[in-house]
């Protein structure tokens, strides 16, 4: 056994403790069964074994007092099993709601993946994050379903093409950490894989700023809004064709089919590349299609500048050009 062997990835996350003692609670609760029934099989081959040819056993009628027991003993666990999990589950999904998390754009496409940070840094299948500062990745794929996966971190989940996923993490541990794709995604999958980088917060404020320098994502999304001409429609005032944008993100929006959408990355996403999908109350369906003239990279662009715009209020905001 070499020295650094080791029985699980490195514990760099704030809930990754939690996941492996749920895990080895788990693992021990099977070992204990498997045991108890293998022990008992054994003792009762022996203790009951046939002695004489012309042995005929008792027979036994059934026991509510041994039924009652193997029924609820049973529930009991898997209710333990069931609280635990769920709130691993929770801890492990909701990312905290704080000033400070960095929001980091991540798309995946066979066999890469592509990263950029909120200053608009971008990265290739490697990942700098500081310490103790909550990190939330808004994933999605160009083409087929990748799976980004950070063993160290304990987190893991589908990327998938058509929508967004999200995981958040806070490293608790400096160090390089492996990034896999999990999920088989053909040829290169194998090579599909990259490393994160734990910080000290100083390091990655300078690793930051010596990045290469790309515009910030909600600057691009601006850029990116003027350039396909969407402000030519999504403007202020009554001759508007199109709904405006401003103050919009995380509300419900009346359809003109009847009830209401939530105003979501999802909801932004479907209405650029299918607008017909959802139309806004007291707008025509116009609008055309913007598929296949923003990759995925852009559409989030365009998503987190609709979202920038979440704080202005309608007479704050301006309509570029
Ligand atoms: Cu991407 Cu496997």
């Amino acid at each position: 056994m070499s020295p650094e062997f080791q029985l699980l990835p490195t514990q760099a996350s704030t809930f990754a403790f939690e996941v492996d003692a749920l895990y080895f609670f788990l693992i021990g609760i099977s070992v204990v069964f498997a045991g108890a029934i293998f022990l008992a099989l054994f003792y009762f081959a022996v203790r009951y074994r046939r002695r004489s040819d012309d042995e005929a056993p008792e027979q036994i009628e059934g026991s509510l007092k041994l039924e009652l027991t193997w029924t609820i003993v049973p529930l009991l666990i898997c209710m333990v099993i069931f609280a635990w999990g769920t709130k691993v589950f929770f801890d492990a999904s909701k990312p905290p709601v704080t000033e400070d998390t960095i929001e980091v754009l991540v798309t995946g496409k066979q066999w890469m993946w592509k990263l950029q940070h909120p200053d608009g840094t971008r990265e290739i299948n490697e990942l700098h994050v500081p310490l103790g500062r909550p990190v939330r990745l808004t994933m999605t794929s160009e083409d087929v379903i990748h799976n980004f996966f950070i063993p160290a971190f304990r987190t893991k989940m589908d990327v998938v093409p058509g929508r967004y996923t999200s995981i958040w993490f806070e490293a608790i541990k400096e160090g390089k950490y492996h990034l896999f794709c999990a999920e088989y995604c053909g040829t290169k999958h194998s090579e599909m894989i990259g490393h994160v980088y734990v910080m000290q917060p100083h390091a990655y404020e300078d690793w930051l700023s010596g990045g290469v320098e790309g515009e910030s994502p909600v600057d691009a999304g601006r850029r990116l809004f003027a350039d396909l001409g969407c402000n030519s429609c999504h403007k202020e005032g009554p001759n508007a064709r199109g709904p405006s944008l401003n103050g919009l993100f995380g509300k419900e929006q009346a359809l003109e089919s009847g009830g209401t959408a939530l105003v979501n990355e999802d909801y932004i996403r479907e209405s650029i590349l299918k607008p017909m999908a959802k139309v806004s109350k007291g707008y025509n369906p116009v609008m055309p299609t913007y598929q296949g003239l923003v990759d995925q990279m852009g559409i989030l662009r365009l998503v987190a500048y609709i979202k920038s715009l979440e704080q202005l209020k309608p007479s704050e905001a301006t309509n570029e050009r």
